[in-house]
């Protein structure tokens, strides 16, 4: 296992940096479902959504409820998202008539957002929004709309707070750019 300073190309956005967009997502949703009278839902999309999604919650002052999916894409490398999803965990929740937040870390080809929001639609939410800290908006394929944003970020490949390389790295309080040679890969 290497050390992520071995292959850390910068730091992208410090813990700092990090936090206070949080915060300020935080805020903004508690304005935007003020009305919602308890029927927010938060929708974490394991793994990478999970500290995004645990310090989301705690600077939202609405109440809510959370729950978590978790889906894998095929037919391509790891690295690529082919947006095949496949639901391997479903929701504990029916989110008939609920107002439907789905909190991600990073949309890139938004293939997995896409797909996730095709699912939910189904199920009829009351309302169903995107929340995602990260956009590399560069890389899009599919329009996918995305109502809350933290960061929109360059086409780089990145780790840190639930961003994994090889499943690890996840709980870095930064987000890195991976030198993917100096990782070996
Ligand atoms: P999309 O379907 O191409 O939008 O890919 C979204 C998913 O790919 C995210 O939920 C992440 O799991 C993964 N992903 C995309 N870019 C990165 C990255 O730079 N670092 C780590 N995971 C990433």
């Amino acid at each position: 296992m290497q050390n992520y300073q071995d292959f850390l190309a910068e730091t992208l956005i410090d813990p700092e940096t990090l936090q206070q967009r949080v915060r300020e997502l935080g805020a903004e949703i508690s304005r935007d479902y003020a009305d919602a009278n308890g029927n927010l839902l938060l929708i974490c999309i394991l793994r990478g959504g999970v500290p995004f999604l645990v310090d989301l919650m705690r600077c939202i002052a609405v109440p809510h409820r959370i729950d978590f999916m978790a889906i894998s894409s095929y037919g391509v490398g790891a690295r690529e998202s082919s947006g095949n999803v496949r639901l391997t965990m479903d929701l504990m929740t029916n989110i008939k008539d609920k107002h439907v937040l789905l909190v991600e870390d990073i949309i890139d080809s938004g293939r997995t957002i896409a797909s996730v929001l095709e699912l939910l639609g189904t199920r009829q939410p009351a309302s169903l929004k995107v929340c995602a800290l990260l956009d590399k908006e560069s890389r899009r394929e599919v329009e996918v709309p995305i109502h809350y944003r933290g960061f929109n970020i360059p086409d780089a490949y990145v780790f840190g707070y639930g961003l994994d390389i090889d499943e690890y790295y996840r709980n870095l309080p930064f987000i890195g750019v991976v030198d993917l040679e100096k990782y070996g890969k």
